[in-house]
C-alpha cells in the first residue's frame, strides 16, 4: 500500500471511536439489516449469501439496493463518519446470483481447460456484470486443491494438483481487480487454508496434513494470489491437524500476515467463528485475537458487537488488535477508491447494456468449448455430421439449471429453463445446427426407434448442489470420526449421497443409455458433474463419452465441439477413479485410475 493511503488511514482511524471501528469489522446479510441499521451501527459490510436477492431479482433492484445502503453508510453528522460498505457476493462463476447473467463454466471445467489467458478474460468479464449489479467484492476465486472427490465442493477447485491453482491464482485476480479502477471489483481468495483436504471430502472437515503438506498442495496458491494484490483472504471452515482454522492465530495472524505479508484484510466465513465455542461470547475473542478482521455474521451481528465491545474494554481482545483489523479494511477501502466512487446508481458500469450480453456470453461458450474432455471415442463416432437423425435424451440435456449446478441462481442451485435467463441448455445448442435432431418427450429415450435416429446423445449425471449438500458420504461413522478429531463444532449438512458409483447415485442414467442401444442405436454420453464419478458401466455402454462438468448458461458451446466446428482440447485435471474405493491423486503411491490426470482425447 502506498504512503497516501498510509496516511489517509491514520487521519481517518484517528477519529473513530471504538463502536465505529468494532462497526468497519462487522458484515451481515442483506435480509438482517436496514440502510439505517448500517448508519446508526456503522457497519462496514453487507453481503448477500448464496441466493438472496433483492425484489424480484433484477439488476436494476441490485443496483438500488446497493445504493441505498451506500447512501447510509456515507453520511456525516456528529455520531457518524462517512465510511462507505463494501457489498459482497458469492460470484464464482460470473454473477451467477442475478436473473439474465452470464453464468460461466464452473471452476473443475476451467481446469480442464488449462488455459491461464481464458480465466483471466472470464474473471474481467464477471467484473464488469458484478458491477453492473453495482456490487464492489466477490467471494472468488476459491483457491481450493480438491484431493477428495466425495466434496462437495470439488467443482469449485481448479484442480487436484496445486500446480493449475498457482497458475490461475494469479491471473483471476488480476482479471478481477485489474488496476483497481473503474472496471474493477475487489477479490476475495478462499478458503484459507486446506479446505480441499479433509479427511473423506468431508465439507468443513478435519485436514490432517504435515505443515510441509499444507504448505505444497494447499498453502501454495496464495503465493501468486498475494503477489497479484488480492485485497482480502477468507478463512475456511475446516480444521488443520484438530484446531479450527477461525481460530487458528498461527495460520492466520502468523503464516498469512507476517510470513506471507498479506497486507489486506481477512474476512470471517459464514458464522465461521460460532463453530470454536459453544460460547459465542468466547468464540469472538477467540476469532478476533487469531486475526481475523472482519466478520461474516449472518444474521446476530448486535450480539457480536456487543461481546467485542465487552472484550475491548475487559482487556481479553487488545485495542491493538483491534485498531490492526480497522487499518487494514480501510486500506482495502481506500487502494479500492471507495470513498472517491460515485454512489451505485450513477456508476458506468451499473445497469450497463453489456450485462448477458452476446459479448460476454461468447466469452463462456469459448471456455464451455474448452473444458469438454473427450474419454472415449469408440470408431470416431464423433465429430457428428450435422445432418445425422438424432435423438437427444437424459435429464440434463435440456436443463439450463442442473448444467449451471450449485451457486446459480440459488444457493443449491435450480431446476429447469425457467430460472437462467438467457444461454442456451445443451439440446437447444444441438438443435440450433442439427435440423433432424429430436428431443425425447420424457427423456427416457424409450421412443428410440432405428427407423427414425441413427445415433443419440444422451446427457446424464448429477443435479445441482453446494457446500455439504453436495458430500458424498459412505456412512455416518465418517462424521463421528472427523467430529472426534476436531477442537470445536463441526455443521453437518444433508449429503448428496453414499456413493461414488453413477449406476447407484442414478439408476436412470444408465436405463437411458440402454433405451436406447437395446434397439441398436450407438449413444454419446455427455456427463454433467461435479467431479469425476464412477463410471465404468455408463462408459462402457457408451461408444463416446465426455465429461462437460457444468457448462454455465451457454450449452451452445457443448454443440460446437460434438459436430466438429471445434475440437476437444480438454485434459482431465481430476484423476478419473477405476472403482469406489479409489481416491488416489497424480503423484500418490499406486495410482492406477481409469482416466489419468492430463487425460484427454481429441478428433
Ligand atoms: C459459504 C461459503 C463461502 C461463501 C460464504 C458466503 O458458507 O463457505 O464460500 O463465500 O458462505 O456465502
Amino acid at each position: 500500500m502506498n504512503s497516501d493511503i498510509t496516511g489517509q488511514v491514520e487521519t481517518l482511524i484517528r477519529r473513530m471511536t471504538l463502536a465505529q471501528k468494532i462497526g468497519q469489522m462487522v458484515q451481515t446479510e442483506r435480509m438482517a439489516i436496514t440502510p439505517e441499521e448500517v448508519k446508526e451501527w456503522h457497519i462496514g459490510s453487507v453481503l448477500s449469501g448464496g441466493g438472496s436477492c433483492p425484489g424480484d431479482n433484477q439488476l436494476q433492484e441490485w443496483v438500488m439496493m446497493n445504493d441505498a445502503y451506500w447512501a447510509a453508510s456515507v453520511e456525516t453528522d456528529e455520531g457518524h463518519l462517512p465510511i462507505p460498505i463494501i457489498y459482497g457476493v458469492d460470484a464464482i462463476h460470473g454473477n451467477n446470483n442475478v436473473t439474465g447473467a452470464t453464468i460461466f463454466p464452473h471452476n473443475i471445467g476451467l481446469g480442464a481447460a488449462n488455459d491461464p489467458d481464458l480465466l483471466e478474460r472470464v474473471a474481467r468479464v464477471s467484473a464488469r456484470e458484478i458491477l453492473a449489479a453495482g456490487v464492489d467484492w466477490t467471494f472468488a476465486p476459491t483457491l481450493a486443491v480438491a484431493r477428495n472427490s466425495q466434496w462437495g465442493r470439488t467443482y469449485e477447485s481448479y484442480s487436484e494438483d496445486p500446480a493449475i491453482v498457482c497458475a490461475y491464482a494469479g491471473r483471476f485476480v488480476s482479471g478481477l481487480q485489474g488496476d483497481l479502477g473503474t472496471d474493477s471489483v475487489v477479490s476475495c481468495v478462499k478458503h484459507w487454508v486446506g479446505d480441499g483436504g479433509t479427511t473423506d471430502g468431508i465439507d468443513q472437515g478435519e485436514t490432517t496434513l504435515s505443515e510441509d503438506e499444507l504448505e505444497r498442495l494447499h498453502i501454495a496458491p496464495y503465493y501468486p494470489a498475494i503477489d497479484a494484490g488480492a485485497l482480502t483472504v477468507m478463512v475456511s471452515f475446516n480444521s488443520w491437524n484438530g484446531d479450527k482454522c477461525h481460530g487458528h492465530k498461527y495460520l492466520v495472524n502468523y503464516v498469512l500476515k507476517e510470513r506471507m505479508q498479506f497486507d489486506g484484510f481477512v474476512i470471517s466465513d459464514w458464522d465461521g467463528i460460532d463453530y470454536l465455542s459453544e460460547s459465542y461470547y468466547d468464540a469472538v475473542a477467540m476469532g478476533v485475537n487469531a486475526g481475523i478482521d472482519m466478520f461474516m455474521v449472518s444474521e446476530h451481528w448486535q450480539p457480536f458487537i456487543k461481546h467485542l465491545s465487552h472484550h475491548v474494554v475487559s482487556g481479553t481482545v487488545p485495542m491493538e488488535r483491534i485498531d490492526d483489523a480497522v487499518r487494514r479494511i480501510l486500506r482495502v477501502k481506500y487502494a479500492f477508491g471507495l470513498f472517491d466512487k460515485p454512489r451505485p446508481a450513477e456508476r458506468y458500469w451499473s445497469n450497463h447494456t453489456s450485462f448477458g450480453s452476446n459479448e460476454h456470453r461468447e466469452v463462456a461458450r469459448e471456455a464451455v468449448r474448452k473444458s469438454l474432455v473427450l474419454l472415449k471415442n469408440e470408431d470416431s463416432i464423433l465429430p457428428l455430421a450435422k445432418d445425422r437423425k438424432i435423438l437427444v435424451a437424459g435429464k440434463n440435456a435440456d436443463n439450463t439449471g442442473h448444467q449451471c449446478g450449485g451457486f446459480s441462481i440459488a444457493w443449491q442451485g435450480t431446476s429447469g429453463n425457467e430460472f437462467v435467463v438467457g444461454g442456451t441448455s445443451i439440446w437447444e445448442g444441438i438443435k440450433q445446427v442439427a435440423p433432424h435432431a429430436e428431443l425425447s418427450a420424457d427423456g427416457s429415450g424409450k421412443e428410440a426407434d432405428p427407423h427414425q435416429h441413427d445415433v443419440a446423445i444422451v446427457v446424464i449425471g448429477e443435479t445441482p448442489y453446494a457446500e455439504g449438500m453436495g458430500d458424498i458420504r459412505t456412512g455416518e461413522d465418517v462424521i463421528v470420526q472427523a467430529g472426534s478429531q476436531i477442537n470445536g463444532l463441526l455443521k453437518v449438512l444433508e449429503p448428496y449421497g453414499d456413493t461414488m458409483i453413477l449406476a447407484d447415485l442414478h439408476p436412470e442414467d444408465l436405463e437411458v443409455i440402454k433405451n436406447i442401444t437395446s434397439k441398436g442405436i450407438p449413444v454419446i454420453t455427455l456427463l454433467i458433474s461435479g467431479r469425476p464419478l464412477v463410471i465404468n458401466r455408463e462408459l462402457d455402454a457408451s461408444s463416446a463419452f465426455v465429461a462437460a462438468w457444468l457448462p454455465g448458461s451457454e450449452g451452445q458451446g457443448v454443440a460446437d465441439v460434438l459436430f466438429g466446428d471445434e475440437d476437444f482440447s480438454g485434459k482431465l485435471s481430476f484423476s478419473w477413479p477405476k472403482d469406489p474405493d479409489d481416491r488416489n491423486n497424480v503423484g500418490d503411491e499406486g495410482y492406477d485410475p481409469l482416466f489419468p490426470y492430463g487425460f484427454g482425447l481429441a478428433y
